[in-house]
């Protein structure tokens, strides 16, 4: 037993490159420069024993994730997936959309808080899922919890879920309710996964509007942080005149600066940290930029599509 952890998806929502990103960047992605890969959308799979898997996050490119990683095909019969769920880190397009890909009367269960469960279920869409095939259930958080097949057979894994700083769903922002759009605790949360019967444990967190001290205390001397990478700086998709937003009104934290997360996990002893959820106008996406080699001598490591670590 060991735990693994297999990069599905680096980017953030829209990919690198995005459909209609017509930066240098992109341009190069879409050239076949190998310093700039094309990355899919933000998922993981996770497993004890290498056989069951478990999604973190179902991205809209999870089709072409599964094709493109042996560990996730069918092994047996007519119909079959090592898949034995997927567990959501937060309602956003770039974490459910692949919910739809998991259709066809496929047996499996959907962990998410009450919150973001209840999201889904006011959305009509997702009865794709059959209710017949697709079990949904409620995390409960700061509550650790084994994962298991629709028929209830734990898969080795031990989840915690905890909430993180945050912003509510794009798309379920309220502009009336003030400076967070209706933001409450449970729409962003972070994961600690554990292997049952071992001692490797790390944590993944695509989503994070601040390093708060009680979250760092948490992370402190962990073995691997998987952590939000959208942005460089805070302004940056201004800057590229690629949007008016900042990763602050996004709920994000960037990565360089004084506030950044290179700077908050400094002190924190943690011994692998990986960026994950990349935006497109990340200038670490690119191997040759001078903020990949910054990030790398600040220690951390990028990932990429089918990047996999075994603890
Ligand atoms: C985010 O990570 O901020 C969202 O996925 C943005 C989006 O919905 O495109
Ligand atoms: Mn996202």
């Amino acid at each position: 037993m060991a735990l693994h952890v297999l990069v599905l998806g680096a980017a953030a929502g829209g990919g690198f490159p995005q459909w209609n990103a017509n930066n240098a960047a992109s341009r190069r992605a879409r050239s076949g420069d190998p310093a700039a890969t094309p990355c899919s959308q933000s998922s993981l799979a996770v497993s004890a024993d290498g056989q069951n898997w478990v999604l973190f996050n179902a991205s809209p490119d999870l089709r072409q994730q599964i094709n493109d990683n042996p560990q996730l095909h069918p092994k047996e019969g007519v119909r079959h997936s090592p898949l034995a769920g997927v567990i959501l880190t937060n309602g956003d397009v770039d974490h459910v959309a692949g919910l739809l890909t998991l259709r066809e009367s496929q047996p499996l269960a959907v962990y998410a808080t009450s919150r973001v469960l209840g999201v889904l279920a006011r959305n009509s869409i997702f009865n794709v899922l059959n209710p017949a095939f697709v079990d949904r259930r409620a995390m409960a958080l700061d509550k650790g919890f084994e994962p298991k097949t629709k028929d209830g057979k734990p898969i080795g894994l031990v989840v915690e879920p905890f909430a993180v700083p945050g912003k509510v769903a794009l798309y379920l922002e309220d502009p009336e309710a003030g400076a967070d759009f209706g933001t409450v605790e449970e729409d962003t949360i972070g994961l600690r996964v554990a292997e049952r019967d071992g001692k490797a444990y790390c944590y993944y967190i695509p989503g994070c509007a601040a390093l708060t001290t009680e979250l760092g205390r948490r992370l402190e001397g962990a073995p691997l942080v998987m952590f939000d990478g959208t942005l460089w700086q805070d302004d940056e998709m201004v800057v590229q005149r690629a949007g008016v937003k900042t990763g602050r009104r996004m709920g994000h934290m960037s990565m360089a600066g004084a506030e950044g997360s290179m700077a908050a996990f400094a002190g924190l002893g943690v011994q692998r940290r990986i960026f994950v959820h990349i935006n497109n106008t990340n200038p670490v996406l690119l191997a040759d930029s001078p903020e990949r080699a910054e990030a790398e001598a600040a220690g951390w490591e990028i990932a990429y599509d089918g990047m996999e670590v075994v603890l």
